[in-house]
């Protein structure tokens, strides 16, 4: 396995919890990146887009009010999260407490629930599971139609994470990937930084039906599930 005996699990959660809490205000995740996937998503599946959606490693969760927002909240709520979102670094909004409105619930998910996954307590939102995302409850098996992460360089051992990811994915989902458009030095908070395209897509097989190496902070990928 990719990384297993270069530090212990304690040393690497540890080390992604203190980046996380040093990084909390921002969100590498922007509203324009998000509209794309829309986009790419909703020409693939003839207009039919479902959730629920699982985002994984959602840091202060502001990545899920922009896929909530844009997959289900219709035209106002998608120019307000344009109009709200400043850049510096990575991505903030101005006015969180409106975008946060209407959050989902990680115990009552349905079609339209958008909920993340996160190791840092911080990070703790109704929509929320604190957890590790390679561990993830039995019960989720097959229950998302659509599964992002930008994270996957910060996986353990991305082998393991990469077959949670797809075990709660459904059949015909999608698999939205942000990671790093070149191969990055390996640390305990990067374990997985220089896998490269070829590796990530072996872990997800299925149909590539978008690719971008310049997304706004990381390249991007969409694989639709067989
Ligand atoms: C690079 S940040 C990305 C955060 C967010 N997706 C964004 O775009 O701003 C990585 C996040 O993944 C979380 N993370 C790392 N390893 C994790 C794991 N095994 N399980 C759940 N979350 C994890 C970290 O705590 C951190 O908040």
């Amino acid at each position: 396995m990719h990384n297993l005996g270069k530090f212990s699990k304690e040393e690497y959660l540890a080390a992604q919890i203190e980046a996380s809490k040093r990084k909390f205000r921002f969100c590498k995740v922007s509203t324009r990146c998000v509209a794309r996937f829309k986009e790419v998503i909703y020409k693939s599946s003839g207009g039919n887009i479902r959730g629920p959606i699982l985002c994984l490693g959602t840091r202060n969760g502001r990545e899920l009010d922009i896929f909530r927002n844009l997959f289900f909240g219709g035209r106002l709520k998608a120019i307000l999260m344009r109009l709200s979102e400043k850049e510096q670094y990575a991505f903030s909004s101005r006015f969180p407490w409106l975008e946060s409105m209407g959050m989902s619930d990680v115990a009552k998910i349905d079609e339209r629930s958008v909920v993340g996954v996160e190791i840092n307590p911080d990070g703790r939102r109704k929509d929320v599971r604190i957890c590790s995302f390679d561990e993830m409850p039995k019960e989720r098996e097959g229950k998302f139609n659509i599964v992002y992460s930008n994270t996957l360089d910060h996986a353990y051992a991305p082998e393991i994470a990469a077959k949670e990811w797809y075990r709660v994915l459904a059949p015909g989902g999608y698999m939205v990937l942000g990671f790093p458009g070149e191969p990055v030095k390996v640390t305990t908070a990067n374990p997985s930084g220089d896998l490269t395209f070829q590796q990530i897509k072996s872990f997800f097989p299925g149909k590539l039906i978008y690719y971008n190496k310049y997304g706004n902070c990381f390249a991007d990928a969409i694989i639709k599930k067989s």
